[in-house]
């Protein structure tokens, strides 16, 4: 199935989308269930609710997260990633009633204001600039219905020598300013900016990512 990607200045992985389950788990040394699972808990999504993934790649997140809504109540999750290679192979592996996979830029949503329980978001904003992280933040903000909850793991702030070492080293080795801007520690501002409380830090993984968690108020 070809499905074309969605024109973004986000750095999109189409070329990646056939190996990318092979490479993820390494860039996460091999603790992808864990850092999974603690996305998933700080989610702590219930049957009926919908849930919107920005970034999803080829959806192996959203697909865990769909193993714990019911469709029958009206739970469903929406993976978006502008690369139309990464949801076609998210469509093909993973896609199901209630776990559904659309080409969408995250700047640029075409869903109608508050329509989700809570939006998620693993690895994307380091793939954005700084203007069009603001804009997604934005655009999750107006999805979401009041109360809802957005949870962010990115990369932030390095909180050991190892993770400044990869961060600094991935920054300059893809020339991704945009990593630059994230290990500024950019995001929770920005968050803040959009409308969010101020976010929560749940955790730190491997030096280089933090998990945030925060909502759009009532
Ligand atoms: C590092 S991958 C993260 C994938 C997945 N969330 C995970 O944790 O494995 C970043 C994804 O963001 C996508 N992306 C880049 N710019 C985008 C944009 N403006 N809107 C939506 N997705 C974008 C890329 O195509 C890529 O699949």
């Amino acid at each position: 199935m070809i499905i074309p990607s969605i024109p973004t200045r986000g750095r999109t992985l189409d070329y990646a989308a056939p190996v990318y389950d092979l490479l993820e788990p390494l860039c996460l040394l091999n603790k992808q269930a864990e850092y999974d699972d603690t996305l998933i808990k700080t989610l702590d999504p219930q049957p009926s609710d919908t849930i919107l993934d920005l970034g999803c790649g080829t959806g192996l997140l959203c697909r865990k997260i769909s193993q714990l809504l019911n469709p029958d109540k009206g739970g469903c999750v929406t993976g978006i990633d502008a690369a139309g290679k990464m949801i076609a192979a998210a469509r093909e592996k993973r896609g199901s009633r209630h776990c559904r996979f659309e080409a969408m830029a995250a700047e640029h949503l075409v869903f109608p204001d508050v329509s989700f329980d809570a939006v998620i978001s693993s690895l994307f904003y380091h793939h954005v600039p700084l203007d069009l992280k603001q804009q997604s933040l934005q655009e999750a903000f107006r999805v979401l219905k009041p109360g809802g909850k957005l949870i962010i793991a990115d990369m932030h702030i390095p909180t050991t020598f190892l993770g400044a070492l990869v961060s600094h080293a991935s920054r300059w080795l893809f020339l991704q300013p945009q990593i630059g801007e994230n290990i500024r520690g950019v995001l929770p501002e920005l968050m803040v900016n959009a409308g969010f409380l101020p976010p929560q830090t749940v955790a730190h993984y491997f030096g280089y990512i933090t998990l945030f968690s925060t909502t759009k108020p009532l």
